[in-house]
């Protein structure tokens, strides 16, 4: 029997008087992987928590270069866990614990190459965040660098778990209910960029800028959903609204704020994507249209109002079929853990690589592909022209990109 997850009555004060040895349902496996956690700041802290809620896996330890970072993630750490938890000194030491199963690096995008370089010298199974890195030549490095590591590279595009696209993806590819596929329109909507550790994020220099940094999640979805290569990106956006007035040690932030891009496909799939960051409240839209049928998701976070996030996935058939339109939600316990419950099964599906199983979770090919529409979106803000995505890559002398297709 699979036994159901039952938190509500395992975590309830009115179950404390079951003990160890009457524990069946509430029993859980003890965690059997141990993470190493590098960089322990807003992201690294999701993990941290995750990982717990999962509970498939143990926190070992954490490295970050800030002592604060450590603290706070080791105080929020405490409130969920009383497991033992090492802190080390330096990188090297975080990557070499012979006790861990899986190196977790979720510093910020400028450190990735380096970060990775160290830790792919200890073998191990990795986890790095997106983006890979903040320009293409760091991030075709790094893919070379790993060739010959005989563990797992696994990329933080952890989109493709949520509830809309999970079940978007299900309806194109597996129910086809949509028919062939032509058109694929994606949006956010949602507030400025939040403060970070040295402010790392209001510069293009360290992000790879802010369609790299922050739309490769929505790059990497509408790659999944085209199944094709890109070959054409227009773009045009800029910074109208967000830190127009702020400054690091006399330099001024540059990220764009708002963007609209084009994306025509090999296959002759056209995309478009729509970023505005200068909003009160987080909303995101995909539309799909087929010959036979349109889907459309939203996704809207009203923190203002405080209340949970509302998620709908909606399909069109005409008279092609059954139309439906569809509240969508994860457990809260598990929504509230972070991005809406994606990580949750990002998680999922690196314990299950851990295992050895077969798993859909982005890889490294994926997430330079991700980068690579959203560095020619950059190239084609800042020129003003329509860039060919081969042009592109041979200006990079990254020929042998052109070969091999994608996703
Ligand atoms: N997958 C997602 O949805 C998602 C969401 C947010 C952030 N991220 C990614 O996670 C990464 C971290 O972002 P964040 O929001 O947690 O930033 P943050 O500033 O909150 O935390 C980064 C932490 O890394 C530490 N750090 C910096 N350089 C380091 C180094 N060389 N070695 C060790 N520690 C170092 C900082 O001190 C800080 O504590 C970024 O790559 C970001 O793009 C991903």
């Amino acid at each position: 029997m699979t036994k159901p997850r039952l938190r509500f009555f395992e975590n309830s004060v009115n179950q404390r008087h079951i003990t160890a040895a009457d524990r069946y349902l509430y029993k859980q496996e003890a965690p059997r992987y141990n993470l190493v956690v590098i960089g322990t700041g807003t992201m690294g802290q999701e993990h941290m928590r995750v990982a717990v809620l999962l509970g498939r896996a143990r926190v070992l330890g954490i490295y970050d270069q800030q002592p604060e970072s450590l603290d706070a993630a080791e105080a929020a750490y405490r409130l969920i866990s009383d497991e033992p938890l090492r802190r080390y000194a330096d990188l090297q030491s975080a990557c070499s614990d012979t006790d861990a199963d899986v190196l977790m690096i979720c510093t910020p995008n400028f450190t990735h190459v380096d970060v990775l370089k160290t830790a792919l010298a200890s073998g191990k199974p990795i986890f790095l965040e997106k983006p890979m890195a903040t320009t293409l030549a760091d991030a075709v490095a790094m893919m070379d660098a790993a060739h010959h590591h005989n563990a797992f590279v696994q990329i933080g595009l952890q989109y493709r778990y949520k509830a809309q696209y999970q079940e978007a993806f299900y309806e194109i590819k597996q129910r086809a209910s949509l028919g062939q596929i032509h058109t694929i329109s994606m949006s956010e909507y949602r507030p400025p960029f939040l403060d970070k550790v040295g402010q790392w994020n209001k510069f293009n220099r360290n992000t790879g800028g802010t369609l790299v940094e922050k739309c490769c999640h929505y790059f990497d979805l509408i790659n999944l959903m085209a199944d094709s290569r890109a070959v054409r990106v227009y773009a045009s956006g800029g910074q109208a609204v967000n830190f127009l007035d702020f400054q690091k040690d006399g330099v001024a932030s540059d990220i764009d704020d708002h963007a609209f891009v084009t994306i025509e496909y090999a296959n002759g799939i056209r995309a478009s994507f729509t970023l505005n960051m200068f909003c009160p409240d987080f909303s995101e839209e995909l539309i799909v249209v087929g010959d036979q049928g349109r889907l459309v998701t939203h996704e809207r976070f009203d923190f203002h109002a405080q209340v949970p996030t509302q998620t709908s996935i909606k399909v069109e058939l005409g008279e092609n079929g059954a139309s439906r339109n569809t509240n969508l939600s994860y457990p809260m316990l598990i929504e509230q853990s972070g991005h809406h419950g994606a990580t949750y099964y990002e998680h999922i599906a690196l314990m299950n690589q851990l295992d050895g199983k077969p798993v859909d979770c982005a890889t490294m090919q994926q997430g330079l592909w991700a980068m690579i529409v959203a560095s020619a979106a950059q190239e084609s803000m800042r020129s003003g022209h329509v860039v060919s995505i081969d042009s592109f890559l041979c200006a990079q002398q990254l020929e042998q990109l052109l070969e091999g297709g994608q996703v």
